[in-house]
């Protein structure tokens, strides 16, 4: 018997250096079905010997019985707000108050820079968890900052919360603070369950945090994928040998204890540290997986945040340097069709202009006509909208309880509103599109437009006035009229001075320089996009080569389907395009491909290849272009005329019809050893 309860607290030991090596550490020494097994052992003891259970079995983390409403919790520490700043002015002032606040109490001079741990700031929700003697004994939310909601069961069952605290030494009580959410790919899983299950889909991360965490049956909390990331403390008592004596060595002893503390946080120098962590963290928030809204900074020193205390509310210490709202409301002022480059029929919203996103915008779009009905978006309404990172605004959706009565639905075009051409609509397709093509003014605007962009010729100066202004006067039909321009019908264009004037003839005489790549894209070819058109710079090496490539031979190029060689294909039988290729090489525009990189290799010289199955390292794109680069080919099957076939994982039927025709088979290693690539380390 004796001998049982000991293999059931060594289990216990073994789940908790297995949780902490998962959810702190980033770094598992088990597999998932070890782990399960023995969780299942634990258990099965369990069943057997109910009064043997711990408190922080993993088995706790299962739900309890439902509540019938919360009990209160009064914080033994207030849980306090941050002051917010957005602007960069923001940020100098806080600085400065930090500087005088501490040359005030004689700690510094005014020439030292104040040190700061800057983190980010979670869009979540705040709890408090009391850890007493290790074990986790209360949690509870933030509530209004004295007073919260025990939420002990729920919280327990959110798998980076430790039951118990990992390692020794801990305070007798010890409060942890920080932010329950969802990351950004679990919410988009946990919609789409609710929506097939027939339940309520929630706006944003956030709130299906919050829903989740205030369920009476902690069965239903068990089942969201919450996180926790600690961000600072409450109560602390008493601390058992040298307490840390700054912010970021507090963080670190939680990490020890096992908890989670997001790693993008940085010790740093002054208003210019603050800054310089902002922009970084500004660049990366896209591919962060969960949600923030800022970033929060606080002086390093806990004494002298001790000294700089507190006011109102709010520390003096610590600052939460917002990111601009990405969502704001705003009323329709109306629905217009904008005609883009491939003569779709986009839907724009006409709005009061509203600040969002650090900007202001006075259009967003709606898509095509299906999002507005589906969205029951009226002319008159007022909308939410948004504008997140770089992303196009977009109207998200009405107001319903502000709609005025006289709101107007929205009707569709019946022909382009430009040209006046007729409309079609393709099976399968949410837009119309404009049957105008180069005779539609507007088609030829946007095709100008895309064919300036910095990813295409990169002609500077020449945006969407200008390119309109230009197609208007007929001086130009195609991009290729571009190089026919002189400087006296430049100026002749409204606004447009001779300085400007000049600067616009030299981009575009500069852009004769383009690469194959930047040329192919700036043609606007219908579903080549920048990628593609690199591959297929690659693949062909000039124009001439493209325009003769069969379907065939497009379709042989990994990512070119038969959507985007059909679509090349029709490109390029166009009269008309052909005419525009003709004069863009009389021009001087007929670039040969020839990348820095490329070397022949001999190994692999005039050899053909086929690759199949997922690589270890490299993408089947990123493969094909080493060995294009190296002078062989890539193509889409398995022929007689192939000469290596490259197998990665889960090769499928082109590996059997390789081993049925007698083609060597090789793999990854074997091809970088060819292309003498250094051999990638096992792992
Ligand atoms: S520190 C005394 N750090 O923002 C300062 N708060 O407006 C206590 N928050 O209620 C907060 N990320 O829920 C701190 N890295 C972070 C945070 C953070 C998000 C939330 C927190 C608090 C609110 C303050």
């Amino acid at each position: 018997m004796e001998e049982l309860q000991k293999e059931l607290a060594q289990l216990y030991a073994q789940v908790r250096q297995y949780d902490y090596e998962y959810h702190v550490l980033d770094n598992p020494s088990v597999s998932d079905a070890v782990y399960d097994s023995i969780v299942r052992r634990i258990l099965a003891i369990e069943k057997a010997h109910p009064d043997w259970v711990a408190d922080d079995s993993p088995s706790r983390r299962v739900g309890a019985a439902p509540l019938s409403s919360f009990a209160t919790v009064r914080h033994q520490v207030s849980m306090l707000s941050l002051n917010n700043g957005f602007q960069e002015e923001d940020i100098l002032a806080f600085d400065k108050r930090v500087s005088d606040g501490l040359r005030k109490q004689d700690v510094i001079t005014s020439a030292d820079e104040i040190e700061y741990e800057a983190e980010l700031k979670f869009d979540g929700l705040a709890v408090n968890l009391r850890y007493e003697h290790g074990l986790l004994v209360q949690a509870s939310t933030r509530g209004d900052g004295v007073v919260g909601e025990d939420i002990t069961q729920n919280i327990k069952t959110i798998k980076n919360v430790p039951l118990r605290l990992h390692g020794e030494a801990w305070p007798a009580v010890l409060e942890v603070r920080g932010e329950v959410l969802i990351y950004k790919k679990d919410f988009l899983a946990l919609n789409q369950r609710q929506e097939q299950q027939g339940q309520k889909v929630f706006v944003n991360a956030r709130n299906a945090a919050a829903g989740s965490l205030r369920q009476l049956d902690s069965n239903i909390t068990k089942q969201r994928p919450l996180k926790f990331h600690c961000y600072g403390w409450g109560q602390i008592e008493v601390w058992p040998h040298d307490m840390p004596s700054t912010q970021e060595g507090m963080l670190e002893q939680f990490v020890a204890w096992g908890l989670f503390v997001a790693k993008q946080r940085t010790v740093t120098q002054g208003a210019k540290g603050l800054l310089a962590f902002y922009h970084e963290i500004e660049q990366a928030r896209r591919d962060l997986p969960f949600d923030i809204d800022g970033v929060v900074y606080k002086v390093n020193r806990l004494d002298w945040q001790q000294l700089l205390g507190y006011v109102a509310r709010a520390p003096r210490f610590a600052l939460a340097h917002k990111f601009p709202a990405e969502e704001a409301q705003t009323k329709l002022l109306d629905i217009e069709i904008q005609v883009g480059r491939t003569g779709a029929l986009t839907p724009v919203a006409r709005l009061q202009p509203v600040f969002v996103g650090g900007v202001t915008i006075s259009n967003a779009t709606l898509h095509n006509e299906d999002e507005i009905r589906r969205k029951d978006v009226r002319i008159g309404d007022t909308v939410i909208v948004r504008r997140a990172g770089d992303v196009i605004p977009e109207v998200v959706e009405p107001i319903l309880v502000m709609r005025p009565d006289d709101a107007k639905e929205f009707t569709m075009v019946e022909h382009c509103p430009v040209c006046d051409s007729a409309i079609e609509r393709l099976p399968g397709e949410a837009v119309w599109r404009c049957t105008g093509g180069l005779f539609c003014s507007a088609q030829r605007v946007q095709s100008l437009i895309h064919a300036a962009s910095r990813k295409a010729l990169d002609i500077e100066g020449l945006g969407e006035k200008v390119a309109t202004a230009l197609v208007q006067n007929e001086m130009v039909h195609s991009v290729a009229d571009l190089y026919d321009l002189r400087l006296e019908q430049i100026t002749s264009l409204e606004r447009m001075g001779p300085q400007s004037a000049q600067n616009l003839l030299d981009a575009i005489e500069r852009s004769k320089q383009s690469d194959l790549a930047h040329l192919i894209f700036a043609l606007g070819i219908r579903h080549v996009g920048e990628t593609s058109a690199r591959d297929l710079a690659l693949a062909f090496g000039n124009l001439e080569h493209l325009m003769q490539a069969s379907t065939e031979q497009l379709q042989a190029l990994n990512d070119v389907g038969p959507v985007m060689a059909e679509s090349i294909r029709h490109f390029f039988a166009e009269a008309h395009n052909r005419k525009v290729i003709d004069k863009l090489r009389a021009a001087g525009l007929d670039p040969q491909q020839t990348s820095p990189k490329q070397q022949t290799v001999a190994a692999i010289a005039d050899k053909t290849f086929v690759l199949t199955g997922t690589l270890a390292h490299w993408s089947r794109d990123v493969a094909a272009q080493y060995i294009q680069e190296a002078g062989g080919k890539v193509t889409g099957s398995v022929s007689k005329n192939t000469d290596y076939v490259v197998a990665g994982e889960k090769a499928g039927s082109k590996l059997d019809k390789a081993e049925q025709l007698g083609i060597e088979v090789i793999d990854e290693a074997t091809l970088r050893q060819m292309l003498g690539m250094p051999q990638e380390a096992e792992d």
